[in-house]
């Protein structure tokens, strides 16, 4: 096997966290082909599927074979069919875990979309984590934050891009547009997911990619594993857009707060470009996502507007999950991180 830049990817396989991703851990080192019979079939009758650690960890598993890879796994298991059945029989329960946390949403006409996507931000009552990172986290909580959120921004912008290809006219011009901000523009150094390396650094933590997969809960797995399902599946194109809408539509303060709470912790400008850079950019990303993008594509296919307002109101019910996790576990005291030793035994 080549030598790897832990960088870039592919990751290490990850410990286990439960019988299903225990035996395809077991697997995905040998040659591709037949999983144990009946794999996963539980996963139906899982209570909670969003915060369940086995199911979670086995999407992301399956996923991350779209992606970069993993180290020492044969890349022929991204489309080996049980593979792809067992990916099917977590993706179920998931999306139905997805559809019943966003709730009923109000019909739409493709003219009034930008406008519903605005109301449904505006009516977004998250805990309040952006605001405690601001004024109150200590050094080991915002280390806490950017060690979750590193699973995703360190691969930033990549799950959206699935949608590239599915989409023509307009709303293909205006998710260009976004992503070449995303992707610094081709320039290495300005590229989202190389500043958010940057901040990692100089937080001293471990720039690897996916290098804290242990040590994160199955809820921040479920933000990047919905972003997954929504990039695979081209029946899904409508709910991806409107993921990325609500992330723009939502951005640009937290990234201020969470800017200054760096600031305020003493870190310096280019520790908090990220931030910075974002609190710029995505003031922008709004008005283009919310009507160039999520607008252009319900007027070629006005189908797809419930699917928009979907995609958007399970990604900020989902943060409101992961910002309710984390802000409970420091008001006790706590870790909003599996403990290094969990993450051992497990493995
Ligand atoms: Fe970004
Ligand atoms: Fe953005």
């Amino acid at each position: 096997m080549s030598t790897t830049d832990r960088r870039h990817g592919p990751a290490p396989l990850p410990a286990a966290r439960g019988p299903v991703s225990a035996a395809l851990l077991t697997a995905l080192p040998g040659s591709p082909g037949e999983l144990p019979a009946g794999l996963g079939d539980g996963f139906a009758t899982v209570a909670a599927p969003l915060t369940d650690e086995d199911l979670q960890l086995t999407l992301f598993l399956c996923y991350e074979l779209h992606y970069r890879g993993w180290r020492d796994v044969a890349e022929e298991w991204e489309w080996e069919p049980a593979l792809l059945a067992l990916r099917a029989r977590a993706e179920r329960p998931f999306e139905a875990a997805l559809r019943r946390l966003a709730g009923p949403l109000p019909a739409v006409l493709p003219a009034a979309l930008p406008a519903a996507l605005t109301d449904l931000v505006a009516a977004d009552d998250g805990p309040a984590l952006a605001a405690t990172l601001q004024r109150r986290a200590d050094l080991e909580q915002f280390r806490e934050f950017v060690t979750h959120r590193s699973i995703y921004h360190l691969r930033e912008a990549d799950p959206h891009s699935w949608a590239l290809p599915r989409l023509g006219g307009p709303a293909k011009a205006a998710l260009v547009e976004i992503q070449m901000d995303e992707y610094g523009n081709g320039r290495l150094d300005r590229m989202h997911a190389e500043l958010f390396r940057t901040t990692m650094d100089r937080l001293g933590l471990d720039t690897g990619y996916a290098a804290h997969l242990d040590r994160v809960p199955a809820v921040t797995l479920a933000i990047n594993n919905l972003m997954s399902l929504f990039g695979l599946h081209r029946r899904l194109r409508g709910a991806l857009l409107g993921h990325l809408a609500g992330y723009e539509m939502t951005s640009s303060l937290p990234n201020r707060r969470y800017g200054n709470g760096l600031r305020r912790l003493g870190f310096d400008a280019v520790a908090t470009r990220f931030y910075d850079e974002h609190v710029e950019a995505d003031a922008v990303h709004e008005q283009i996502a919310a009507y160039d993008m999520c607008g252009g594509l319900v007027r070629a296919e006005p189908a797809l507007a419930g699917d928009v307002l979907f995609g958007a109101a399970a990604g900020l019910a989902v943060d409101r999950l992961f910002a309710g996790h984390v802000l409970s576990a420091w008001s006790a005291g706590g870790s909003s991180l599996r403990a290094p030793d969990r993450a051992l035994a497990a493995a």
